[in-house]
């Protein structure tokens, strides 16, 4: 019997998930010149799925995040976007294909109007009818930055550019969002707003994979989570596990609102 191997490995390794991950990184290194960054991780976001990945300030996340949107090629490894080869893509061919990424801190041009930034953002993949009508949705969205389309978005609140920053991604609904440390640097009940916001993109279908130092909201929002310390995964497991196998005090919670 020939085949017998193939069914008893098959029978190990449980059943065939119904679809390939959104996102897979597979033994993934990466380096900046000489110094690595990234040693040997592997993780995946499935469908629909959402995964908070948290570790301390330099441990490496906002770096998973440019391997996962192609602003980093990794020096080792494999990115599978819907099961197809992506390491050697760029960040449009990631975008096209649904995975979209807000950066950490500012991603807005302070000294243009909200609806400058967003028209920017949109002009690059769509003609003018396109962009208004995007324009249109991206407002109805967020309908906080709606109300400051012609102000100048450096004068904006934290939470507003975050919002800002997420409605440059969201017209269309995407396979994933990677979202870098949306938390830092906002009062408490913005950083709710912007959860509640994350919320709503979830049931709409799309996969999260948050990144985050402050791990309260994330981890009341994901269903699993990923433990990154001095480049490496640490841990992964269901989110209701992940406080205790961190330590609290590990992290800075102090940008949390709920302890
Ligand atoms: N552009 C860069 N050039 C050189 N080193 C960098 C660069 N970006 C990040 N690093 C270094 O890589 C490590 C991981 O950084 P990062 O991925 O930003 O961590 P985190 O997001 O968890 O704070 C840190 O030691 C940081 O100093
Ligand atoms: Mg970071």
């Amino acid at each position: 019997m020939t085949d017998a191997p193939a069914t008893a490995a098959a029978e190990i390794a449980g059943p065939v998930p119904l679809s390939l991950p959104v996102l897979e990184l597979r033994r993934v290194n990466a380096a900046y010149g000489p110094f690595r960054a990234l040693f040997d991780v592997s993780l995946s976001v499935g469908e629909g799925e959402t995964v908070a990945l948290l570790g301390r300030n330099g441990a490496g996340k906002t770096t998973v995040a440019r391997v996962a949107s192609g602003l980093v090629e990794p020096t080792e490894g494999e990115v599978m976007v819907d099961g197809n080869d992506f390491t050697k893509a760029r960040a449009h061919r990631y975008a096209k294909a649904g995975v979209v990424h807000v950066p950490e801190g500012r991603a807005v041009f302070p000294d243009f109007s909200v609806e400058e930034n967003l028209t920017l953002a949109f002009s690059r993949t769509r003609d003018r009818a396109e962009v208004r009508e995007a324009l249109g949705r991206a407002f109805e969205l967020f309908p906080p930055i709606a109300h400051r389309r012609r102000q100048i978005a450096g004068t904006l609140s934290g939470g507003e550019q975050r919002m800002l920053a997420m409605a440059r991604v969201l017209v269309e609904t995407p396979r994933l969002l990677i979202a870098d440390e949306l938390s830092l640097g906002l009062a408490p009940i913005v950083t709710d707003e912007v959860y509640a916001v994350l919320t709503r993109i979830r049931a709409a279908g799309t996969a999260l994979l948050i990144v985050e130092q402050h791990i309260g909201h994330a981890l009341a929002l994901c269903d699993r989570a990923i433990l990154l310390d001095h480049g490496a995964i640490t841990w992964q497991g269901p989110s209701d596990e992940a406080a205790r196998a961190v330590g609290a005090s590990l992290f800075d919670t102090s940008g949390d609102s709920k302890s």
